[in-house]
């Protein structure tokens, strides 16, 4: 084959050489339009495990590089006068220069011809010329925008300033993060040594600080003097330096993160960075670059056809790419927010630092650094209140709120069962809730319980609105507490337009097919064109249902339950009023969202003056309605979570959606968890996650990184209602109370967790 290789960064060359492997008869031309030995930028990390795919794909250059590498195990963190370091993440660096000097060299021994200052103007006329041309000219691929119609690209140019410099400092024990705080904001650098006299010194800071320190006027030089005066502590003297000559101006940065659509046209193929970005905070451009040069060069020795090859390397590498993009993503808005998280202990700072991309679990940091995570989990455990020198994981750390102590942070969510009858609850939910609060969960909150008859969604719902229901409340509180040390909270609610409908496991918020009743909301809107359309609430309904949430939290209180949620999200009669999609009130209870928190923080007072002072309430939002600017977005959440928190509510539950049926929510692992954070850190108010969240890893990292207080489980409860007891036996963790009548099941579980042998062969 005939292939031109447009730009000789790690892609092009690496490609280059993964060819000539397969088959030395394969014609190479790599244009580079630089010298040899004229690169921009200082030194490039690998992690371990990357480096075990280049070495397979080819052990001489694999060696050769190897041969160039710093090591470092350690990541070092500069925060509020402390240097936090944890270890075991095994990373290697090398220097930029030296790295693409050896891909040359190998490639040059391998017989392609390499042009430099051979800059390429147009690569559908190189296109003619050869049988593929692989466009690897990077970030600003010039390709890339001549066929921008075929490619679509779409850039994200993210927020933050970022300036890739030098210097002779040694970073040499540790990958280094230093933040500092100047009198423009918060400016930070990443720092490693790549060869045995330089270190990469990236600075980076929120676009605010970089214009009030005004270092878009500067020149590099005045730029590399401004920065050694932020971070001279740090450098002993030594001088930071520029080397992007490429780069007019001062040499800052905004980080494009570059998507495209399709990677081929015709005969062209997009590489590297020239296809897709990803953030250098992972350090993953150049394994993205090397590893898709590798599955190309394998595609086309595969595939019968060039088309077939570009298809097999598109759908191979796009879902690795994607993998690490989100990875990226999480990286770098951990970066672009990271005052929100200034307040933090450094404890707390570094363990959300090191957890950011999201790809490091909890038990992955007790693998890299056991002694490091046992302190921070120590530290934990003291700031919640338990005895001196508990390590355990932060899951099982107690919380308190006013007068409840919690034992643990896990919560069974709200789940309706659609098996009342009349609004009562019966024995099924005396055995469900039994259960659930036997298994083990910090707190148990019980269904969407309905304040009025008209105000349950279906006829199963459990309501607070009689004085049998009182009591058969009562019988279910009454064993939970006799028979259990969980906590169990009442969520209160009222349907408003989304009532009506049938039980969950027949056609979900769908109309009756007989017996519909009339509905209420803020405003005269219908959740779908098949439900009614609810009555806009007048004054006087307004009174009689803010009664009724009294008259139901008075029940509650004497029923024994330890606390209240008020359900103000998914579209519910609370919820309608918040969201600007059902709220088109034009009186004092629509329009800003002040005026739309009015009517649920009327109820929340009235509540709050009856219900005991000791016993807390919270109140569940939805912090995003998934439908962009019209509906409520998450930066609304954290006002709503001021005003909350302003009123004197305990804690924020944080959900999300169902208020629309034109949502396009984004699902993933914890995917509301981010909404949560950011009330929690924007607003300093206590919150529960909530969200696919499904296993103790996820509990306990959202829990140590300060994402939420509480983390709420739901669909995992359904499935088992011992969680809680089941993740502490296969921690091995001794601490949670089993019922006395399981001992001898809770005796051979932990034998078998800890077993080390095979299932087959224990007696
Ligand atoms: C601050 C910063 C830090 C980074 N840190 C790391 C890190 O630690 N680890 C890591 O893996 N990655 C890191 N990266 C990313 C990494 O540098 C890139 O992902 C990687 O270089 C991509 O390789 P490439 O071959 O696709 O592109 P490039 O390395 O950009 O190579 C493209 C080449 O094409 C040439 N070229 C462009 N246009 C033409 C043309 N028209 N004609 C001829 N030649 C042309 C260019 O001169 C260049 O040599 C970092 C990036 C930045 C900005
Ligand atoms: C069967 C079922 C019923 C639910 N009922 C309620 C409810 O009554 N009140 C409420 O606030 N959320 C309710 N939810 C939402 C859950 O509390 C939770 O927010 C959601 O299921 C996401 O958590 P998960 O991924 O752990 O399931 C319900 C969820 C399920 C699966």
């Amino acid at each position: 084959m005939k292939i031109a290789c447009l730009g000789g960064g790690p892609a092009g060359l690496y490609f280059a050489i993964s060819m000539k492997l397969r088959d030395a008869g394969h014609d190479i031309t790599v244009f580079e339009r630089n010298r040899p030995d004229d690169t921009f930028g200082w030194g490039v990390v690998f992690s371990d495990e990357t480096f075990d795919n280049i070495t397979a794909n080819d052990p001489a250059s694999a060696a050769a590089i190897r041969g160039h590498f710093a090591y470092w195990d350690d990541i070092a963190v500069h925060y509020r006068g402390e240097r936090i370091v944890s270890s075991g993440h095994g990373f290697s660096g090398i220097g930029r220069k030296k790295l693409l000097m050896l891909l040359q060299e190998r490639a040059r021994q391998l017989g392609v011809d390499l042009r430099f200052q051979a800059e390429i103007a147009d690569a559908g006329a190189l296109a003619k010329d050869y049988d593929v041309v692989i466009a690897a000219d990077g970030l600003n691929s010039r390709t890339r925008a001549q066929f921008a119609d075929y490619f679509k690209p779409a850039i994200d140019t993210r927020k933050n300033k970022f300036v890739w410099l030098g210097t002779q400092q040694k970073f040499d024990d540790a990958f280094t993060f230093i933040f500092e705080e100047t009198e423009h904001g918060w400016i930070w650098a990443h720092a490693y040594q790549f060869d045995a006299d330089t270190a990469t010194f990236i600075v980076e800071c929120a676009e605010a600080t970089w214009q009030k320190a005004g270092f878009g006027a500067l020149s590099q030089e005045e730029n590399c003097r401004a920065c050694e005066k932020i971070f001279a502590k740090y450098l002993g003297g030594h001088r930071l330096m520029s080397n992007a000559t490429h780069i007019r101006g001062s040499a800052w940065l905004s980080f494009p993160r570059v998507l495209c659509e399709t990677w081929s046209h015709r005969n062209i193929v997009l590489m590297g960075d020239a296809a897709a970005t990803a953030h250098f905070s992972i350090g993953s451009g150049t394994k993205l670059a090397m590893e898709s040069a590798v599955a190309m060069a394998d595609y086309l020795h595969s595939e019968p056809s060039l088309e077939a090859a570009f298809a097999k390397y598109e759908d191979a590498r796009r879902t690795e790419v994607l993998r690490l993009q989100s990875a990226a993503r999480n990286s770098l808005e951990w970066f672009e927010d990271v005052e929100r998280y200034l307040h933090l202990d450094p404890v707390q700072f570094n363990y959300s630092l090191l957890t950011r991309s999201q790809r490091i679990s909890h038990e992955n940091l007790r693998l890299r650094d056991k002694s490091w995570l046992e302190g921070a989990e120590a530290w934990f455990q003291r700031l919640a209140g338990a005895a001196d020198n508990t390590v355990r994981r932060p899951m099982f750390a107690p919380f308190k709120l006013r007068g409840m102590t919690l034992k643990n942070r896990v919560v069974v969510s709200p789940m309706a069962q659609y098996k009342a009858v009349d609004g009562c609850p019966t024995d099924w939910h005396l055995v469900h809730y039994g259960e659930r609060a036997k298994g083990g969960a910090g707190l148990v909150f019980i269904e969407m319980t309905c304040v009025s008859p008209e105000g349950r969604i279906t006829p199963g719902c459990t309501g607070l609105y009689a004085p049998a229901h009182e009591a058969a409340w009562q019988r279910i509180v009454d064993f939970v507490h006799a028979e259990t040390d969980a906590k169990i909270c009442c969520q209160l609610g009222h349907s408003g337009a989304k009532g009506s409908t049938q039980l969950g496991w027949e056609e979900m918020d769908a109309p009756l097919h007989s017996g519909n009743w009339p509905l209420l909301s803020a405003s005269a809107t219908a959740w779908s064109e098949r439900n009614q359309r609810a009555r806009a609430m007048d004054r006087a309904d307004m009174e009689r249902v803010r009664d009724q949430f009294v008259a139901s939290a008075k029940m509650a209180d004497r029923a024994g339950f330890d606390m209240l949620e008020l359900h103000c999200a998914h579209g519910y009669l609370l919820s309608s009023f918040i969201t600007p999609l059902t709220n088109l009130r034009s009186d004092e209870y629509g329009g800003s969202l002040q005026n739309r928190m009015r009517y649920p923080l009327e109820i929340f007072h009235a509540v709050r003056a009856v219900w005991p002072d000791e016993k807390p309430i919270s109140v569940r939002i939805s912090a995003n309605d998934w439908v962009g600017a019209g509906g409520i977005e998450p930066r609304d959440a954290v006002e709503i979570g001021r005003m909350l928190q302003d009123a004197g509510v305990d804690i924020c539950d944080v959900s999300a959606g169902q208020t629309s049926i034109e949502a396009k929510p984004v699902y993933g692992r914890m995917f509301q968890r981010p909404f949560s954070d950011r009330i929690r850190n924007e607003t300093g108010m206590a919150t529960m996650a909530v969200g696919n969240i499904f296993e103790p890893d996820h509990v306990n990292s959202i829990l140590m990184a300060g994402r939420a207080d509480l983390v709420c489980l739901a669909r995992p409860h359904l499935a088992d209602p011992y969680w809680t007891l089941h993740a502490a036996a296969k921690f091995g963790d001794r601490g949670e109370s089993w019922p006395l009548p399981y001992h001898p099941g809770r005796d051979q579980l932990y034998r078998i967790s800890q077993s080390s042998e095979p299932a087959a062969n224990r007696v």
